[in-house]
C-alpha cells in the first residue's frame, strides 16, 4: 500500500484526525438533537463525522494504482477526507471539486487545504450539492460519497451523464437505512455498475464501478 510521504501534508491529517476523535461529546451533542425532530446538517455543524485513518489511507492508493486525475467528493465536512484526495490528485497531476452545504465549515476546510499545501488543487463549492455539482465536467475518475445519505440517489441521478467506463464510486455510511435506495437503484442496475461492500464497521463502505459506456 502507498501512503501519503509529504510531512505537511501528514500532520496536518494526524492533527485533525486527533480532533476528529476527541469529539465524542460533539457527536453525543448533535444527535440528541435528533430525538424530537429529524436531524439536518446544521445540528453537526462543529462535527468532523469524518472517515477514518484506515478508509483514507484506502482510498489514497486506489486513486494512485488507478492514476485517477478527476475526483468529486459529495460532504467535506471540514476537509479530512478531501485531504487524502487533494494528495492524490496532486501526485498524479489532476483536481479534486468537493462541495459543502455549511458556509463555515467551508471556510474551515479551506484554511486546512491551505496549512496543507493544497489550495491549488482542490476547489470548493459551497452550497447544497444537488445544485453545485450539476454543472461540473464531464469524465469523473473518483466520486466519493459521504454527505446527507438519502441524497445520494438524487446526486447519483444528476452525476450519472459525467461517469465515464470505469468511474469508481466510494461510498461511506452504506450500511445507513438512509442510503438503501441508493444502494438497491445501484444493485438493480447490474448493465450500468458492478459493486461490492468494502467494510461493514463504522456504517459501512461501498466500492462501486460505472461499466456502462
Ligand atoms: C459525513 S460529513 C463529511 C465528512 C468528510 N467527508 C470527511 O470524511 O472528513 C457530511 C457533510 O456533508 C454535508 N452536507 C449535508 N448535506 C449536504 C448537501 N445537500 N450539500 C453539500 N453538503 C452537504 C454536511 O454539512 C457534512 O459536513
Amino acid at each position: 500500500m502507498q501512503l501519503i510521504a509529504d510531512n505537511v501534508i501528514n500532520s496536518t491529517l494526524n492533527q485533525l484526525h486527533r480532533e476528529a476523535s476527541s469529539q465524542k461529546f460533539t457527536l453525543f451533542k448533535s444527535l440528541s438533537k435528533g430525538i424530537f425532530r429529524p436531524l439536518q446538517p446544521v445540528d453537526f455543524k462543529d462535527a468532523y463525522i469524518a472517515i477514518s485513518k484506515g478508509q483514507g489511507q484506502y482510498i489514497y492508493d486506489l486513486l494512485l494504482k488507478r492514476q485517477s486525475k478527476y475526483i468529486v467528493e459529495f460532504g467535506t465536512s471540514f476537509g479530512i477526507s478531501t485531504l487524502y484526495l487533494g494528495a492524490a490528485a496532486k501526485k498524479n497531476g489532476g483536481k479534486v471539486i468537493t462541495t459543502e452545504l455549511l458556509p463555515e465549515k467551508c471556510r474551515v476546510a479551506e484554511q486546512n487545504f491551505e496549512k496543507a499545501g493544497l489550495s491549488d488543487v482542490i476547489e470548493v463549492r459551497e452550497g447544497d450539492a444537488l445544485q453545485t455539482l450539476r454543472d461540473i465536467p464531464d469524465g469523473i475518475d473518483f466520486l466519493l460519497m459521504d454527505g446527507w445519505n438519502d441524497l445520494y440517489l438524487p446526486l447519483l441521478e444528476i452525476l450519472e451523464p459525467k461517469f465515464k467506463k470505469g468511474t469508481l464510486i466510494y461510498t461511506d455510511n452504506a450500511s445507513f437505512a438512509s442510503a438503501q435506495p441508493y444502494l438497491n437503484y445501484i444493485y438493480a442496475n447490474p448493465q450500468k455498475y458492478r459493486s461490492q461492500r468494502l467494510y461493514d464497521e463504522k456504517g459501512g463502505s461501498e466500492l462501486s464501478q460505472w461499466i456502462a459506456d
